[in-house]
């Protein structure tokens, strides 16, 4: 006989066939109905014992969180709210659950926190929540993968250990292997990185993006899907020390062609989950409906999970250059009543994140792409304007989360790219690879990068990122 998971079984037509299924008990009532849920969906499978006919020993140790196999029929189901249920003929307790360890864990009827759950990161997995956010998460990242590899992007994996700080996009975690407690010292004091492992300094990698470039120069179309680490000590619901990003780089398009593909990638991915993730998508809606009726009124979001997410496929991104965005900041009310924490006072201020979300949540409630920042506020890799001061750079702003994407077009040509590293402090010496990339063949190319927990946050309605991570590190936080 087959086995067959519960969300086979629930989509199967035929019934009055013999069936073995595997999980975990959800519930028993009455010492008669098993809900048993195995990971493959939301939904449980009632599991009807003729409790007269069992062992008893057995059906007390079915307790919510045992590990159970029943072998039974597959029957229309005579109660409400399944199809199908099992007439269980044979119970089998595999790895039992002891009811008192239970209640002090997540698998407790009582409803816990987020929080709390957050401390049992081994088995938060198994409620109705992070299971809906897990399997929406492992959705998304195929929908990823689909979407390039049929539109002819190759998927380059870039390394995670880099001997450059290329991007100063945030501050690294350093690769040693030296003792910590006694390390090897030069002769001016220092640690002496040419008797570490690489024989120099490494660190973990903010982003595969200069990788990506070189890559892209040569195949075309690329993408990396990879973790990132950045050790800012930014203790937000939005930022993680380890995180996974999606880095497309292309040959020959400019900074339009570039919003084009995000655009439309974002939207692929968010209909693949859709189409694809109906039964936990639904769950998550009425999860988040239930966690804002706690909230005042005027938080509370004006649409739906689901709704929210059609809306974006219905809707083209708003395109705003960086300077109308400034003015339209400058003349708003929170900037001039100085509800703003950082008040926007003129061009050239950097955006926070209560900027982006006026303008994407307030200003024209849809995604927002902003673009031509001023050059100093960006990384030296962008491509100059001819106005000399703004660069080629974009973000794009969901609602809710703020900034999802950040990419640009790359500076292209070899002497403009090499005066802005010797201003901006980048060593020319240690990029020397990436500006060669500049005198070989060198093209108009574009990329960007999309943080895909930002994604999976928005996709679910979770409002914190830790809760859509199987194990996140955030400052002070790597249990497990
Ligand atoms: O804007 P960022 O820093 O851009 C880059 O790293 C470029 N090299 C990308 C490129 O052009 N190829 O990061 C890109 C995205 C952000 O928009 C955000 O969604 C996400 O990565 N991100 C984070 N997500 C979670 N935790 C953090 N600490 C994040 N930092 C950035
Ligand atoms: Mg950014």
């Amino acid at each position: 006989m087959q086995h067959k998971t519960i969300d086979e079984l629930l989509k199967s037509e035929k019934t009055h066939i013999d069936v073995i299924v595997r999980g975990w008990v959800r519930s028993f009532r009455s010492n008669r109905f098993i809900a048993l849920n195995d990971g493959s969906t939301i939904k449980t499978l009632q599991c009807v014992v003729d409790f007269e006919n069992f062992d008893e020993e057995i059906l007390k140790k079915t307790t919510v969180g045992a590990a159970i196999e029943v072998a039974g029929v597959l029957v229309e189901s005579q109660g409400q709210g399944q199809t199908v249920e099992v007439q269980v003929s044979k119970l089998t307790v595999l790895g039992e659950a002891n009811p008192e360890d239970v209640k002090l864990t997540i698998l407790s009827p009582k409803r816990h926190s987020l929080e709390t759950l957050r401390e049992q990161a081994h088995l938060r997995v198994r409620t109705n929540t992070f299971g809906a956010v897990m399997r929406t998460r492992s959705k998304l990242a195929f929908a990823v993968h689909e979407y390039f590899q049929k539109n002819g992007f190759n998927y380059m994996h870039s390394p995670i250990i880099t001997g450059s700080d290329a991007e100063g996009a945030g501050e690294m975690f350093r690769v040693t292997n030296l003792d910590a407690k006694n390390p090897p010292l030069d002769e001016n004091g220092n640690v002496d990185f040419k008797e570490d492992f690489f024989e120099k300094e490494t660190n973990l990698t903010v982003s595969g993006q200069l990788e990506a470039e070189t890559y892209a120069m040569a195949l075309g179309k690329v993408y990396t899907f990879g973790p990132t680490f950045r050790a800012e000590n930014s203790n937000t619901s939005r930022h993680l020390a380890e995180f996974w990003m999606i880095e497309p780089e292309v040959a020959f398009n400019d900074l339009d062609a570039n919003m084009d593909l995000a655009e439309d990638f974002i939207k692929y991915v968010i209909n693949y989950a859709l189409e694809n993730c109906a039964d936990d998508l639904e769950f998550l809606e009425n999860r988040l409906l239930e966690e804002e009726k706690n909230k005042p009124q005027d938080e509370r979001s004006e649409m739906k999970l689901r709704e929210k997410l059609r809306f974006i496929l219905e809707n083209n991104f708003k395109r705003v250059s960086y300077t109308e965005a400034i003015d339209i900041l400058k003349r708003s009310k929170p900037n001039q009543k100085k509800k703003f924490k950082y008040i926007i006072e003129e061009w050239g201020a950097d955006l926070q994140s209560e900027h982006e979300r006026f303008l994407v949540e307030k200003h024209f409630k849809s995604p927002v792409i902003l673009f031509d920042y001023p050059a100093k506020i960006k990384a030296f890799y962008m491509r100059l304007n001819d106005d000399g001061k703004t660069v080629r750079a974009m973000d794009v702003l969901f609602p809710g989360i703020g900034e999802i994407v950040g990419g640009s077009q790359r500076e292209e040509r070899y002497d403009v790219l090499k005066q802005k590293m010797e201003a901006m402090d980048i060593s020319t010496e240690e990029l020397y690879w990436y500006l060669d990339l500049r005198k070989f063949g060198t093209a108009v190319h574009s990329g960007f990068g999309l943080g895909f927990e930002r994604l999976v946050q928005f996709t679910t309605g979770m409002g914190n990122i830790r809760d859509v991570i199987p194990y996140p590190r955030t400052p002070g936080n790597a249990e497990f």
